[in-house]
């Protein structure tokens, strides 16, 4: 009675173990990352084998479209010849018996293999691999085998309790499901990485786009092409301080957008002759009027590429930013006589940056002045910004003096 008891507590021990090592491998999957998940199941194949003391323990995948089977996934004891490399598109109706059995949803059990018929094609194959027992647990979905997880002993005999076989039913079809996960991640890992492959490149076009343009308006002259840099890293900055202030709309995609396109905020400025751009004297009314139209030459040159990119992001803020950084919040600016909210962000921000600049250097028609100077006469032209972002750009004017005078002595 002893003994029976003693051999009882024994088997429960071991079914205890046994649970516990399948949950704690089961657990590790669902918080393996996908790069990690091919080595954790190598090592969780290492630690069945040891559990059961086996000599090799490998997954198997079945192909029924193509008729074959592949072994995914193997581990061998010492000394054991890891078969893995041989075992690739094996034809599955060479095991008929076998393969039907998984089908049926059972497990394929061959406690010795010397004991099978002499004319079975499994004892054919096994026996040259000095296999001498054998379990191959299937892994189902619902009622559809995918493939199998398979013990070999080579060295000696194992036999499997029903109790074990039955947890390593579980456990196969629970590692299906991981690994079919781990696809599902694998796959989408995947397709981000070419979406952001896409987009990057898309980005370095658009910026080959817009550096082509820049070169081209700032032939202008040189003041002008300093200008339209210092304007792209003011507008930078400012664009990065609204979205610290969490102003809505401003994201890191705005911000990337209002890099690329501030600096063509002036692109119209190609049409205006050098007669008028670089005239020291007082323009006549007709003169003003043609450095006027820069926003609109600039606003139909982004249109017809806006026309060709509809859903071009940064032509769009170009072109909005080109046609539409000389409007006024109150109304009086140009070209459309926008007001307040009509005219987009993106140019109401240029607009404060650029009148920023330009009143920090020399132009032909005035000098340069200090920041205070630029301070005191924004403040005298208040009307022309959205107080909002106007408060804002004051609040950080340090920000931006100390910014213009890095991109300044840059040059
Ligand atoms: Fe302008
Ligand atoms: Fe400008």
């Amino acid at each position: 009675m002893a003994t029976s008891n003693e051999s009882l507590t024994r088997q429960l021990r071991e079914q205890e173990r046994l649970h516990h090592l399948l949950s704690s491998i089961l657990n590790r999957f669902l918080t393996t990352k996908t790069v990690d998940f091919n080595m954790r199941v190598d090592q969780s194949l290492a630690e069945l084998g040891r559990y059961f003391a086996v000599d090799r323990v490998y997954v198997f995948d079945y192909d029924f479209a193509n008729q074959v089977c592949h072994n995914t996934f193997e581990w061998c004891a010492k000394g054991v010849t890891p078969e893995m490399d041989n075992l690739q598109g094996v034809p599955i109706d060479v095991l008929p018996e076998w393969v039907d059995t998984h089908m049926s949803g059972a497990t394929m059990y061959i406690p010795r293999v010397s004991d099978l018929s002499e004319r079975s094609a499994v004892r054919a194959i096994l026996e040259p691999q000095s296999i001498q027992s054998l379990l191959a647990v299937p892994m189902m979905q619902g009622k559809t085998c995918h493939g199998f997880v398979g013990f070999d002993s080579v060295v000696s005999e194992r036999t499997y309790t029903t109790y074990e076989q039955h947890a390593l039913q579980d456990f196969s079809n629970a590692l299906l499901g991981a690994v079919e996960r781990h696809r599902i991640e694998a796959e989408r890992e995947e397709a981000q990485r070419i979406l952001a492959e896409r987009e990057k490149e898309l980005i370095d076009y658009q910026e080959g786009l817009v550096r082509t343009l820049l070169r081209l308006s700032a032939l202008r002259n040189n003041e002008t092409g300093n200008h339209i840099e210092r304007v792209q890293d003011l507008s930078t900055l400012f664009a990065t301080i609204l979205f610290e202030h969490q102003y809505p709309s401003v994201s890191p995609h705005f911000i990337e957008g209002i890099r690329l396109a501030a600096p063509l905020h002036d692109i119209g400025k190609i049409s205006i002759p050098d007669s008028i751009l670089l005239k020291s004297k007082e323009l006549s009314d007709q003169e003003w009027g043609s450095i006027r139209d820069h926003v609109r030459v600039g606003g139909e040159v982004l249109k017809d590429l806006q026309t060709q990119f509809p859903e071009n992001y940064l032509i769009q803020m170009a072109y909005h930013i080109a046609l539409y950084h000389h409007e006024h919040w109150d109304g009086t600016g140009y070209s459309e006589g926008l007001k307040g909210e009509e005219i987009p962000l993106e140019a109401r921000i240029v607009t404060i940056i650029d009148v920023y600049d330009a009143l920090r250097t020399v132009r032909p028609y005035k000098p340069a002045f200090t920041h205070e100077e630029a301070i005191t006469a924004m403040h005298n032209m208040e009307g022309a910004f959205d107080p909002t972002l106007f408060d804002l750009f004051l609040l950080h004017q340090e920000e931006m003096e100390a910014m213009f005078d890095q991109t300044f002595k840059a040059h």
